[in-house]
């Protein structure tokens, strides 16, 4: 599939750059994540929270040096000619989390919480999971609603640049990319048990084991597990403790237009 992003006239959103700066901050960039799911007895939504690993805006992965020398052997390094406001993560597909965007539209919300500048970020949207086989429906959907929070890069929005063009960009080289910023031992997560289910069940699987070293990018069992979630931002709610007799807070709300979005800004009452 050939990607067509926004042009990068789209501009970048207005919180990025403040909200890149604080994260910058952070030991570990953490953040608890927020899904709806459904009790399995009476059906009534229930909320769910974990933590999970930020691994930064969809088309700017910053890769660990030893992935991008194993991305570049293996002519599987795309070029840098995207950026992008929509968080990413990873996960395993087998995860109950997965199912709760299946039975709600995506619906999530993140928050951060960084004390150095006494600021809270939570950031809602669309989780879109990508990372199966290309040509399925529901991978396909993910890959057109990404594509449309997707934008060149600055000062190269033309079709090719000295850093490659759209041509060389895939959706596969850009999953492996953030499979191979996983060590080894997190990549062989993506073949353990499946998540969640109670220890008396022994796989039948025996590929299925705690605590396996995958040096491979294309293990084809923790690959057919490992996913990538893509969240298109609508709306960040900034709360500003840094003043204690002064506290602010913004919404930023983004408005669908024809060449992306745009971001509109309202200062509330804390
Ligand atoms: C520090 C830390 C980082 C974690 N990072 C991730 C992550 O990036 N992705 C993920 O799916 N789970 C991550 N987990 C595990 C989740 O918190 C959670 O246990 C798991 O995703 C299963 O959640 P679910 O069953 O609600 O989907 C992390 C846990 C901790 C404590």
């Amino acid at each position: 599939m050939t990607t067509t992003a926004n042009p990068a006239s789209a501009g970048p959103a207005p919180w990025r750059s403040l909200f890149l700066e604080h994260i910058s901050k952070l030991d570990e960039p953490y953040m608890s994540v927020a899904t709806v799911g459904r009790d399995p007895h009476s059906q009534r939504p229930v909320p769910r929270v974990r933590t999970c690993g930020f691994r930064g805006f969809f088309g700017e992965l910053p890769l660990h040096p030893l992935a991008e020398r194993q991305l570049k052997e293996e002519n599987q390094l795309n070029p840098r000619i995207y950026e992008s406001e929509m968080l990413s993560f990873t996960t395993d597909v087998r995860m109950e989390k997965v199912e709760h965007f299946e039975g709600s539209d995506g619906a999530i919300e993140v928050v951060f919480w960084v004390k150095d500048v006494m600021t809270q970020w939570r950031l809602r949207g669309k989780a879109l999971v990508i990372g199966d086989e290309a040509g399925k429906p529901a991978e396909e959907e993910a890959r057109a609603e990404i594509l449309k929070g997707l934008r060149r890069r600055r000062g190269e929005d033309t079709r090719s640049s000295k850093d490659g063009d759209d041509a060389d960009w895939t959706w596969e080289k850009e999953v492996t990319a953030y499979f191979a910023n996983h060590s080894p031992i997190m990549r062989g997560s993506f073949k353990n048990p499946p998540p969640g289910r109670s220890i008396s069940e022994i796989p039948d699987d025996p590929n299925l084991r705690l605590g396996q070293l995958v040096p491979d990018l294309q293990d084809p069992i923790a690959r057919k597990n490992f996913r990538v979630v893509v969240i298109r931002v609508d709306e960040v709610d900034q709360l500003d403790l840094s003043k204690p007799e002064e506290c602010r807070r913004w919404k930023f709300t983004s408005i669908p237009t024809e060449d992306g979005e745009r971001w509109e800004e309202v200062e509330l009452w804390p």
